[in-house]
């Protein structure tokens, strides 16, 4: 039985399964409207969501399932202190299968690690957003037609921007991809995925500060938004917020066919004077998040029932004897979670905490 924590838990082969079951519900939803009957979808959300938690549901409503939850932590038992493994352990009791979103990198990891059913990271700190993953993949497919063989430009935070993350360690995994990274240097790409993907990948990728010059060599254009909710410091949150902004001027320099995508929510970072071109994608997009996740709770929930068994950390893989300092992982906020890390590059000596991948 597992879940879905990483993008990186799902092979090629199973990111290409989910794609065709996600484009077989838009051709034929008949077929799929009493697939989860009597089954039901728990939606852990402690931090804000409008696409993410509505898409779930949405997706579990119309496979026949029913659907669970709250949608701020302050309507549930952390507010009285209650930890998120026991909150896991607990909601296993009254679902089927859970969505989590969490402010702190991990904690859908160590829910999963307490809960006896398959728990789905949701968005994660500035982490990972693995569903929101799944969203992409899918309108890049329906959009362009393919996968592979793509320069794709990623735009904003790609620091705490955790939907940039999980789709450059899917998209890594196809053959031809190349990445423009577009950001001030303050929110460049972090280490996990510039040493434990594309490094060690081979994968090219150039970091540039300039989205005038970088659009025009574009396949696909991923803008996210400067998020305040992720700075400590407002003021630097002021400085940095209008650095990228998408206008018609802008996308006159692009290719004819190309689409941008963006996670949404917006603020000012796309004009709405874009929307009206057909190389915006990104409405299309969040329609996309609602099949992929109907694609993923039907998958999960079938192998949950083919086979029951937790599925564990590895525990030879783990190291006790080292701290983590992120202060936005789960480890600093619930004390009595153990430190674990892992060793991901034994030549350089670089061990990373198994619950935000912040090096040790
Ligand atoms: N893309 C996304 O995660 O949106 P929400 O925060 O509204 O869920």
């Amino acid at each position: 039985m597992r879940g879905l924590n990483s993008i990186l838990e799902l092979r090629v082969d199973e990111l290409d399964q989910l794609i065709a079951t996600a484009k077989d519900i838009i051709a034929h939803p008949e077929n799929y409207w009493n697939r989860c009957a009597h089954k039901k979808l728990a939606t852990l959300f402690f931090e804000p969501s409008t696409r993410t938690r509505l898409s779930f549901e949405a997706a579990m409503l119309e496979l026949g399932g029913s659907v669970l939850g709250f949608s701020e932590a302050a309507s549930s038992s952390a507010s009285k202190g209650e930890s998120v493994a026991d909150t896991a352990k607990i909601v296993s009791c009254y679902a089927d299968i859970i969505a989590m979103r969490h402010p702190k990198e991990g904690a859908p990891f160590v829910a999963a690690q307490a809960a006896s059913i398959p728990v789905i990271n949701a968005g994660d700190g500035g982490h990972n957003h693995p569903t929101q993953t799944l969203a992409d993949l899918l309108t890049i497919s329906r959009e362009l037609g393919r996968l592979n063989d793509l320069t794709i430009g990623l735009c904003g935070d790609l620091k705490y921007g955790r939907t940039v993350h999980s789709l450059i360690e899917a998209m890594s995994r196809y053959p031809g991809v190349k990445f423009v990274l577009i950001s001030p240097k303050e929110l460049k790409i972090p280490g996990f995925i510039r040493y434990n993907v594309l490094e060690p990948h081979h994968i090219p990728y150039k970091e540039v500060s300039s989205l005038e010059e970088a659009i025009p060599e574009l396949d696909v254009l991923y803008m996210t938004r400067i998020q305040r909710e992720r700075f400590e410091d407002p003021w630097e949150y002021q400085r940095l917020r209008d650095t990228y902004v998408l206008d018609v001027e802008k996308m006159k320099l692009a290719k004819e066919i190309m689409c941008v995508l963006h996670p949404l929510p917006r603020v000012n970072e796309i004009s709405v004077k874009v929307d009206a071109d057909p190389r915006a994608a990104y409405f299309r997009q969040a329609l996309n998040g609602k099949y992929m996740r109907m694609a993923l709770i039907l998958k999960l929930l079938d192998e949950a029932e083919k086979n029951p068994q937790p599925h564990l950390m590895n525990e030879m893989e783990l190291e006790y004897d080292r701290v983590c300092h992120n202060p936005k992982c789960i480890s600093q906020v619930e004390q009595e979670l153990p430190q674990l890390f892992r060793c991901t590059d034994k030549a350089a000596d670089i061990h990373r905490c198994v619950y935000c991948d912040q090096r040790g």
